[in-house]
């Protein structure tokens, strides 16, 4: 947008428009909008570039880690298909964020009710997060999509497909993402880096994927906030932002669980919960790998983080952090002890 400078009328004064791109979250700046651009999945895009090409899509599951491109590739998928009328055939749904299956079902039945624009006999309906739908509500789903098969496509995405029951699974064509690798994730990565101007050494783009572990949302994210600090991106920087658990002080606590002060240990962990603000989750994974290199055989090594694999699974299924890690703890000092 342009407005007359009074100074010099040939030059108008430039004015950045209010929703200024500064302000724009890189994750949706750089989402890719093409087969091409989407990295490390290279299989899975060729089979649904097939399918979309012939106008012929079965209903899809994709199923893998967050950041991976699932919602990405959906979204490509329906700009393919119907070009500048997408908006008007797709519908997008979160399964999590829905309440219940009777929104989730009246939603759809709202919008397949009218037929598809243009030559695409179908419309799309994405619903991410599928498996947060219970049992009961994955059968209404199949039900309803049973009854809109000749008008709509699903396009679905979970985590884990052993959580999505098996009438929808043989309904769908499976896609498993993978988590991406470090080189897909360098390659756009230094695409983002030279469009916004930085500067990032290749041991901060190691740094950033070991902080993401293959998750691309997260990188994107990291990167973003370290640029606003900085445009020299640096692996301390990372570091400081991602406020991972540091082994050194995870050691620590491992020793004086295994030499048998519980306490001192306990105390020492909530020291490096709270001080670095550090999530029960990371600091399970630092104790994963800090048990390799303890001075102890191997054979007690193997049982411990036989332990600490449980203990991460409780906390995934929501039970609490700490007195999840204390037990573990505890498990650590009995060992010690040799009698577990
Ligand atoms: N395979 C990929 N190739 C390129 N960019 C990706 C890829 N996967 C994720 N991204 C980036 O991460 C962001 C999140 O991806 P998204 O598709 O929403 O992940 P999810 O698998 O959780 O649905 C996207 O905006 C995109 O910038
Ligand atoms: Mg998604």
């Amino acid at each position: 947008m342009e407005t007359s400078n009074p100074l010099n009328p040939e030059k108008p004064f430039s004015q950045e428009p209010l929703n200024n791109k500064n302000s724009e979250i890189w994750t949706e700046r750089y989402r890719p909008k093409k087969f091409e651009e989407l990295v490390g999945q290279d299989d899975i895009v060729k089979k649904v570039q097939n399918l979309t090409k012939a106008l012929n899509i079965p209903h899809l599951l994709f199923a893998g880690p967050a950041g991976t491109g699932k919602s990405t590739l959906a979204l490509i998928i329906v700009k393919e298909l119907f070009g500048s009328t997408w908006k008007e055939n797709y519908l997008e749904l979160n399964a999590s964020d829905e309440r219940g299956i009777d929104v989730v079902r009246q939603k759809v039945k709202d919008f397949a009710r009218t037929k598809a624009l243009g030559n695409v006999p179908f419309k799309v309906i994405f619903l991410d997060e599928a498996d947060a739908l219970t049992k009961e509500a994955q059968q209404a789903l199949r039900r309803t999509m049973e009854n809109y098969t000749s008008t709509c496509r699903f396009v679905m995405s979970c985590n884990y497909s052993s959580k999505i029951i098996d009438p929808i699974q043989s309904r769908c064509a499976i896609f498993r993402f993978k988590l991406l690798e470090k080189k897909d994730i360098e390659k756009r990565l230094r695409l983002i880096v030279e469009k916004e101007n930085l500067q990032i050494s290749d041991q901060t783009i190691e740094a950033l994927y070991e902080s993401s572990e293959g998750d691309f949302r997260r990188v994107i994210n990291l990167l973003q906030a370290s640029a606003s600090i900085s445009p020299t991106i640096t692996a301390e920087l990372i570091n400081t932002l991602t406020s991972t658990a540091k082994p050194a002080e995870v050691k620590i606590v491992l020793e004086y669980a295994l030499s048998g002060d519980f306490l001192k240990a306990k105390e020492k962990l909530l020291d490096v919960m709270l001080k670095e603000s550090v999530a029960g989750t990371d600091i399970i994974k630092a104790i994963q790998k800090e048990i390799w290199n303890l001075q102890i055989d191997d054979e007690l090594k193997v049982r411990l983080t036989e332990k600490t694999g449980e203990t991460e699974f409780r906390m995934t299924e929501g039970s609490d952090e700490f007195i999840q890690l204390e037990s573990l703890l505890a498990s650590f000092v009995l060992a010690g002890k040799g009698l577990r």
